[in-house]
């Protein structure tokens, strides 16, 4: 039997679910709606969700870099940072509460998302782009950057692979600025799925940063496979 056949419309009014059924041959996506209810439930009652309210962070994920900086001392005041995959700016805020004025922070995302005191915010911004990179640049007058940090996650299509090889293709491009424009010493984090494909990243990273680890912050959550790495001691390109 031919698609056409199964794409005419139907001679009743049917429900959206019985139009899949019949016309596509497709079950209703129960499990997508019983999986997306089940995030809503677990985010409310997340314990790092409630706390971003009361502690006015744009997200929860302001937690996993709070975390990181205690255990780890990444950004310091007076330090020159950028932040790659920075929306809606839950890091963007913790980043400016640490540098203060002193520092410098240019945060850029593909989505726009609001201001935030004392950054520079490129919404809008593909981070792979060179000349993206560029402007990120122009706000350094020349001056190096001591930490790069990037959560940026691609969006997930649901074939684990592509979605892996999506976020390494993000944290080399993270790696490739990071090459050219780190200053001595200075520090890379970056956030990726787990792979098969980890190693070899992490064994590229150990070229050129003398500490380089796998961190995974508690509010991290953990039927995720986001791994967090931070390269430290950045010795040269
Ligand atoms: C997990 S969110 C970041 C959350 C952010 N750290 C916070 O605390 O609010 C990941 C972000 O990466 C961004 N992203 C993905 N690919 C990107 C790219 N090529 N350039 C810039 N941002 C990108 C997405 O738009 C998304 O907003």
């Amino acid at each position: 039997m031919s698609n056409i056949f199964f794409l005419r419309p139907p001679r009743r009014k049917a429900t959206l679910e019985q139009l899949s059924i019949k016309y596509f041959s497709i079950s209703a996506p129960k499990e997508k709606i019983s999986s997306s209810r089940d995030w809503y439930l677990r985010h409310s009652k997340d314990e790092f969700v409630k706390k971003s309210k009361t502690d006015n962070y744009r997200a929860r994920s302001a937690y996993k870099l709070l975390e990181l900086q205690d255990k780890y001392r990444i950004i310091a005041p007076g330090y020159n940072v950028v932040e790659c995959g920075a929306a809606p700016g839950a890091w963007t805020q913790v980043i400016s509460q640490i540098l203060g004025v002193k520092g410098r922070l240019v945060a850029c995302d593909l989505l726009s998302f609001e201001p935030v005191e004392d950054a520079v915010i490129l919404p809008n911004t593909d981070f792979t782009l060179p000349n993206n990179q560029l402007k990120i640049l122009s706000h350094f007058e020349n001056e190096k950057i001591h930490a790069v940090l990037s959560d940026m996650a691609p969006n997930i299509t649901g074939n684990k692979s592509l979605d892996q090889d999506a976020s390494l293709i993000l944290v080399y491009s993270v790696l490739k600025f990071a090459l050219q424009h780190t200053a001595k010493d200075g520090s890379l984090l970056v956030k990726l799925f787990n792979s098969p494909n980890t190693n070899r990243f992490l064994n590229d990273l150990k070229k050129f940063y003398r500490k380089v680890n796998i961190v995974k912050p508690a509010s991290s959550r953990k039927e995720s496979s986001e791994i967090y790495v931070l390269a430290t001691n950045f010795a040269k390109a």
